[in-house]
């Protein structure tokens, strides 16, 4: 039906006769002759009819908007002065002989000729006009062509692509699971994977030695502008190396892919510890593009007279620290009041502040509400170790170390955004030295990883020690966002037992959960390990989007509904009764 896509012509076809076939992206009616913006997927070509091809020019008067059309022509440069330097095919248009609508459309939703704001929820309800938006469908197009690249180099590299199961048990990644009923056996259900883990570690202990999977992953978990309940994995395992290896490989991976599709340098990536990350940035995924660290203060305000600071600061579960942000002293009281509220979402009580107005002036020189707890020496002593300024805002942190580092961590970000202080430009590193476990409020252990990565330590002193173990973990960060997770997994059934037992999990429900898995562990399972990555993520990045919602064809919303298609929906009472399944009467759908 069609010789060229739309956005492929160019002055090289000029006296070319061309068939085009698309939606109609603008008409404009130029008194005497029309104007078609005609698209498809490839970009947008302007198609003229004149009075002249009067069959043509009668249709051309009765399209509309988003009407699907089938235009032949023949292509010629635009007059001088109509040239359009924006759009790749502006200096040419074709002039329209024959036309030929082959569906037409009701008035769209949407308004695709424009740049009007349109909700998310129409957006997603009709996604397949949205999609038609050029920015959209350029989105769509990287995304193909990076998993075309991550496939190639894989390939290249070994691995081999090999397909999991989707029906399952459930795979502990730390979010609830989605359970699909089973018809065959009652009372029994699938769990859909959270990861491919345990398939692929089983892989490697059936010698497959490199694979590779992009994989959906499905989480029934809170969203957030990078979580979704169904996302996408680039998922590795390899047999027989080691974490400087695996690091190795998927970090030029990674840096094949900016360079391919973004021609970027991204540099060797630093390395840091999980414990000098949290201390410097709050955060296990800090993003390096901003300066600004918190800086531990507790020793000077020991003994100050000021409760909210003097008790975390005797506490050894908590921490006191300062952020100084250069310049900004510039902030009103109405912008200070309104990141206090900012750190309350994460638990801070409060948010004291110190402007250094005149460094030079001593005690005089600043402006606080909390100088009058402090003595002069703990000030000078303050405004030392901080290297403070004239013109610097210092905004501090009391509280358990959690609280404080999750508070003053998410500040130092918003602030820097806020006064436009994030740097331009990639910052990649690995977060590496994670602890094995963690605790819970209630006391209780996590696997921080997952409870099949290797510690750094002897099974004796992993049973003694736990909280200070150390594991062979290590995630990839990109600008603030976790990109990748992986680690070197426990290959020996012993050493998987002692892990679950730190993690309270008793050797009947170990057999019953993961006793395939320990049963591989024992006929002849190689040392391996592997990571995965988050596709959604790597693209949203890469297209400078700021949710995984734009680069993902069909999206869920925030309460993990499918809009477009109704989705979770009722179900007949047949085949609830299938599946030996009665609903609770509150859950019952009106
Ligand atoms: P992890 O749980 O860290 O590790 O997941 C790996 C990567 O997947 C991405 N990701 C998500 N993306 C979108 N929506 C979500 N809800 C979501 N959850 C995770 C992140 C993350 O870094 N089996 C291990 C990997 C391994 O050990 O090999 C795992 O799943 O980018
Ligand atoms: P208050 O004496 O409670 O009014 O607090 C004095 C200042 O300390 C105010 O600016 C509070 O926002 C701040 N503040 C209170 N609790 C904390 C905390 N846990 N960490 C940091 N600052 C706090």
């Amino acid at each position: 039906m069609r010789s060229h896509y739309c956005g492929d012509l160019n002055e090289n076809f000029v006296d070319q006769e061309v068939t085009l076939c698309g939606w109609v992206h603008r008409r404009r009616d130029h008194g005497g002759v029309i104007f078609l913006d005609v698209r498809d997927r490839e970009g947008i070509a302007q198609v003229v009819y004149d009075p002249d091809t009067v069959e043509s020019f009668a249709i051309a008067e009765g399209v509309r908007n988003e009407f699907v059309i089938q235009v032949a022509g023949r292509v010629r440069l635009r007059p001088e002065g109509t040239i359009n330097e924006d759009m790749p095919t502006g200096k040419i248009e074709v002039l329209g002989k024959k036309l030929t609508v082959l569906n037409t459309a009701s008035t769209p939703p949407i308004q695709l000729d424009e740049h009007a704001e349109v909700g998310e929820d129409i957006r997603l309800r009709y996604r397949y006009i949205d999609l038609r938006r050029p920015e959209m469908a350029e989105r769509l197009r990287f995304r193909s062509k990076v998993t075309n690249t991550v496939r190639n180099f894989l390939d290249d590299n070994g691995f081999l692509d090999i397909e999991t199961p989707l029906l399952t048990r459930a795979t502990p990644e730390g979010a609830r699971d989605y359970l699909v009923p089973s018809r065959t056996h009652p009372g029994h259900f699938f769990a859909l994977p959270q990861s491919p883990q345990l398939f692929k570690q089983v892989l490697m202990a059936a010698g497959m030695d490199r694979y590779y999977q992009i994989a959906k992953c499905f989480r029934d978990e809170d969203l957030r502008a990078d979580r979704q309940p169904e996302f996408t994995q680039i998922d590795i395992e390899t047999s027989f190396m080691d974490e400087e290896q695996i690091m190795s490989v998927t970090e030029d991976l990674v840096k094949t892919l900016f360079k391919n599709h973004l021609e970027v340098d991204l540099g060797d990536f630093p390395r840091m510890s999980h414990a000098e990350a949290m201390h410097r940035f709050g955060s296990d995924k800090p993003d390096l593009r901003m300066p600004g660290e918190l800086i531990d203060i507790a020793d000077l305000m020991q003994a100050v007279d000021f409760k909210v600071f003097s008790g975390p600061a005797n506490d050894p579960e908590s921490r006191v620290v300062a952020l100084k942000v250069s310049q900004g002293g510039k902030l009103s009281r109405k912008e200070i009041d309104e990141y206090t509220k900012f750190v309350s979402i994460y638990g801070a009580k409060g948010l004291a502040w110190i402007k250094v107005n005149d460094v030079g002036a001593g005690v005089e020189g600043l402006q606080s509400p909390i100088l009058k707890f402090m003595p002069a020496e703990v000030v000078d002593s303050l405004m030392q170790r901080l290297a403070a300024e004239s013109g610097d805002i210092i905004f501090f942190g009391a509280d358990k170390v959690k609280t404080v580092n999750e508070a003053i961590g998410a500040l130092r970000i918003k602030v820097a955004e806020d006064l436009n202080m994030v740097k331009a430009g990639w910052a990649p590193l690995w977060v590496v030295d994670f602890p094995m476990f963690e605790q819970a409020a209630d006391g209780s252990l996590t696997a921080l990883h997952h409870p099949f990565t290797a510690p750094s330590v002897a099974a004796d002193q992993l049973a003694r020690e736990p909280l200070s173990a150390l594991s062979r973990a290590y995630d990839m960060v990109l600008n603030g966002t976790e990109l990748g997770g992986g680690s070197i997994r426990i290959h020996d059934r012993d050493m998987q037992q002692s892990v679950f037992k730190v993690l309270g999990v008793e050797d009947k429900e170990a057999n019953e959960k993961f006793g395939f898995l320990l049963d591989a562990l024992s006929y002849g399972c190689p040392p391996h390990g592997g990571i995965a990555f988050g596709l959604d993520r790597l693209v949203m990045l890469m297209t400078d989007t700021t949710s995984i919602r734009e680069v993902i064809a069909f999206p869920k919303t925030q309460s993990a509904a499918c809009l477009l298609t109704d989705a979770p929906g009722v179900v007949s009472a047949k085949q609830l009764s299938e599946l030996n399944i009665r609903l609770r009467e509150k859950s019952i759908p009106s």
